[in-house]
C-alpha cells in the first residue's frame, strides 16, 4: 500500500491527462473549470485504495476513479443550481459564472463522460460497474429530490433526514470503494463489506458538512457559510435543535425556516445560536463520531491485513477532522 498523498498525486497526474478540450467551448469550459477548481478528491482515492487493498495495481482502477470524480462534479453543478449557492471551493459556481443552461448541459455531458470511462474496461469489468454506476446515480437523484422536498416540509423526522443523506452522499462513497474492489476483483462478500464501510464514512462527512455549512470558517470552508440556513435545509443540526428546544425557541426556530429572506444576516446568526444553545451542536458532532465508529466496526468484519485496516481509519479520522 502506498500513503494516502501517493494516491491523490496519482490521481491528479491522471486527471491533468484527461482531455476536456474541445468544441464548441460554451460546453467544455466549465467542465475544465469545475474539475480543476481543487476539491479534496475524496472519492477517487478511495477507489485507488480499495483497488489496492484487494491486491491490484492502483493504477488499473484510475479510470473508475476519474468516472466517479467527474460524476460527483457533475451532481455538485447541478446541486449549486438547486441550492442557489454562489461559491465552490472558493470560487463562482459555474451557473453564476456562466449561466443556468450552461450548468445543466455542462452537467449532462459530465454525466455522460463519467459513464464513458467505464469504456476502459473490459466486458465483465465493465458490466459490473455500469451496474453499480446506474444504480448509485439514481438514488442520488432520489436522495436530492427528497433534500428539496424537505425544504417545504415541516415534520421531517430524523430517519428521514439520515435516509436523505444516505442517498445523496453515502451511497457514491460507498460505490467509490466498490469501483475498487470490482476492478481488483475481489470476492462479492468483501465487495460488499468495503462498500458499507464507504456508506457509513459518507453519512459521517454528510453530518460534517452540514456542521460545517453552519460553523465553518467562511475563509477558508470554499462555500457560503450559512447556506443550509438560508436554504431552510432540515439538517441534523436543525432537527436535533428542533427536538430540544423549548416551546418558545421551537415556535422561532420554526418561523425562520418557512421564510424566504433577502436579508439572511439575522436568520443565520439565530440559527446558529440555537444549534449551539439546545446542545444540537455537540450532539451532532457526537453523531458524526458514531458513524466513523461503525464504519470501522464494518472494517473489523473484512478479511484484509491490519495495516491496510488502518490506513482506511487514519483517511476516516482526518475526515473527521477536516474544516473543509
Ligand atoms: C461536497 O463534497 C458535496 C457533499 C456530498 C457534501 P466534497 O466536500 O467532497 O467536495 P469537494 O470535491 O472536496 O469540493
Ligand atoms: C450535496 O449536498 C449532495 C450532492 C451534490 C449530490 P449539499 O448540497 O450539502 O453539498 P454542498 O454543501 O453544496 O457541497
Ligand atoms: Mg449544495
Ligand atoms: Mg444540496
Ligand atoms: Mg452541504
Amino acid at each position: 500500500m502506498l500513503s494516502i498523498e501517493n494516491y491523490q498525486e496519482g490521481f491528479l497526474k491522471f486527471l491533468k491527462e484527461y482531455d476536456v478540450v474541445k468544441e464548441p467551448k460554451g460546453l467544455y469550459d466549465p467542465i475544465q473549470y469545475i474539475l480543476n477548481l481543487g476539491g479534496k478528491r475524496l472519492r477517487p482515492v478511495l477507489t485507488l485504495m480499495s483497488a489496492e487493498i484487494f491486491g491490484c495495481d492502483f493504477k488499473r482502477a484510475l479510470n473508475a476513479a476519474l468516472s466517479i470524480e467527474v460524476f460527483h462534479n457533475f451532481s455538485l453543478v447541478h446541486d449549486d443550481i438547486m441550492d442557489d449557492a454562489p461559491l465552490r471551493r472558493g470560487e463562482t459556481t459555474v451557473h453564476e459564472k456562466w449561466d443556468i443552461n450552461t450548468g445543466i448541459l455542462s452537467g449532462d455531458a459530465m454525466l455522460i463522460m463519467a459513464y464513458q470511462l467505464f469504456e476502459n474496461y473490459g466486458a465483465v469489468t465493465f458490466q459490473a460497474l455500469a451496474q453499480l454506476f446506474s444504480k448509485t446515480a439514481l438514488e442520488v437523484c432520489e436522495g436530492q429530490q427528497y433534500d428539496v422536498d424537505f425544504e417545504t416540509r415541516h415534520d421531517v423526522t430524523i430517519p428521514e433526514y439520515l435516509k436523505m443523506i444516505e442517498y445523496k452522499t453515502a451511497v457514491l462513497v460507498g460505490a467509490a470503494m466498490k469501483m475498487g474492489a470490482i476492478v481488483a476483483m475481489a470476492l462479492e462478500d468483501d465487495q460488499d463489506g468495503i462498500y458499507d464501510f464507504g456508506k457509513n464514512l459518507g453519512i459521517a462527512f454528510q453530518l460534517q458538512d452540514d456542521y460545517l455549512d453552519a460553523f465553518g470558517d467562511p475563509k477558508t470552508f470554499g462555500k457560503q457559510v450559512g447556506g443550509d440556513i438560508i436554504e431552510n435545509k432540515k439538517t441534523f443540526l436543525y432537527l436535533k435543535a428542533l427536538e430540544f428546544a423549548s416551546k418558545d425557541d421551537k415556535k422561532t426556530l420554526e418561523t425562520l425556516f418557512s421564510q424566504n429572506l433577502e436579508d439572511n444576516t439575522n436568520k443565520i446568526e439565530i440559527a446558529k445560536k440555537m444549534f449551539i444553545s439546545t446542545g444540537s451542536a455537540e450532539i451532532t458532532k457526537k453523531e458524526i463520531e458514531k458513524y466513523t465508529n461503525k464504519a470501522f466496526s464494518v472494517l473489523e468484519t473484512l478479511n484484509i491485513s491490519e495495516d491496510k485496516k488502518d490506513l482506511l481509519k487514519v483517511f476516516g479520522n482526518s475526515l473527521m477532522s477536516r474544516a473543509i
